[in-house]
């Protein structure tokens, strides 16, 4: 019998998740904004998937970055067994996407990061730097890639209430966008210094060992470069972080040769093989690379 997969994304405020005959949901949703019919044979979704802010055309790429309040329904004609190995792969990525939540703020610095087209770091591995920063309780962050502002947000969220963050941008108007964003999260003016600039140029400016978190978001093609600048701001114990790793699949994919892919090959084999770091890949967002700094 013909084997159909639906899947069916759309935005919600809270979540839930039950397992009926052939279905398998998690959502409690305001509205379905599409439904895909992937055919018998196709295998769309063996990664985490994403798709866009309301209003906008939503996305279905293989380990693509999710996208906030996401939710998703995979309904199949397979046995439920069956469907319950195999089939909670994206559901994983969507439930630590809905899990963390996100408020007014992250969702209007999403939208603008979204128009300015560039890709915000998703909810869990926002929620995944929150808590690195309060694990380490850090009291100086350094950013490179402010956007407009969706991973300063939380960023800040898990600092020292004393702790400043430093972020980098080639582009002001990001900047702007991100200082609106930290204020109307609450943060006072100094809690925030923006350097606008090429990272290669601002980085060695920075303080040796004065750092608590080092977060890299910025041109992934420089990604070696970051992380020789990072090892040197870091205190003992501090930690580097990298989004994007997973290069939405062309990492884990060989015919992929491009400059920025071979960097961020690299930079995945360094960090692994450095004994100055002890590493961990997390999968969440787009892959986020981090290390202790021993
Ligand atoms: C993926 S976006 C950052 C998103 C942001 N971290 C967030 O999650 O909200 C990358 C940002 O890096 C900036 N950028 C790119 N190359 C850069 C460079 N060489 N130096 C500084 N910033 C750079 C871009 O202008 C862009 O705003």
């Amino acid at each position: 019998m013909p084997r159909h997969q639906d899947v069916v994304l759309g935005h919600t405020s809270s979540v839930g998740s039950s397992a009926q005959q052939g279905h398998h949901h998690i959502h409690l949703t305001r509205q379905i904004r599409i439904k895909h019919r992937f055919p018998p044979g196709e295998q769309p979704l063996r990664g985490p998937i994403t798709t866009s802010l309301p209003g906008q055309r939503p996305v279905f790429e293989r380990g693509s970055r999710p996208a906030s309040n996401l939710w998703l329904e995979i309904s199949t004609s397979g046995a439920p067994e069956e469907a319950a190995i195999t089939e909670f792969g994206p559901a994983h990525a969507a439930l630590a996407d809905t899990y963390v939540g996100e408020d007014a703020v992250l969702t209007y610095a999403r939208a603008q990061s979204a128009r300015t087209g560039i890709r915000a770091i998703g909810p869990s591995g926002g929620a995944a730097l929150r808590l690195l920063a309060a694990a380490v309780d850090a009291k100086a962050i350094a950013e490179v890639g402010t956007g407009t502002g969706v991973s300063g947000v939380y960023l800040l969220r898990g600092m020292r209430p004393d702790g400043v963050l430093t972020t980098v941008d080639l582009e002001p108007v990001r900047q702007q966008y991100a200082r609106e964003a930290y204020h109307a999260a609450g943060f006072a003016p100094n809690r925030a210094r923006f350097i606008p600039g090429r990272a290669l140029d601002v980085l060695p400016r920075l303080a040796d060992g004065q750092y608590d978190l080092v977060f890299c978001d910025g041109d992934p093609a420089e990604s070696q470069s970051y992380l020789a600048e990072s090892l040197r701001l870091l205190r003992p114990g501090g930690v580097v972080c990298f989004e994007g790793v997973f290069q939405e699949g062309r990492l884990a994919e060989p015919e992929h040769h491009d400059p920025q892919t071979r960097a961020v090959r690299e930079l995945v084999r360094d960090v692994r093989e450095s004994d100055r770091l002890l590493p961990a890949l997390l999968p969440v967002s787009d892959g986020l690379l981090c290390a202790v700094k021993r």
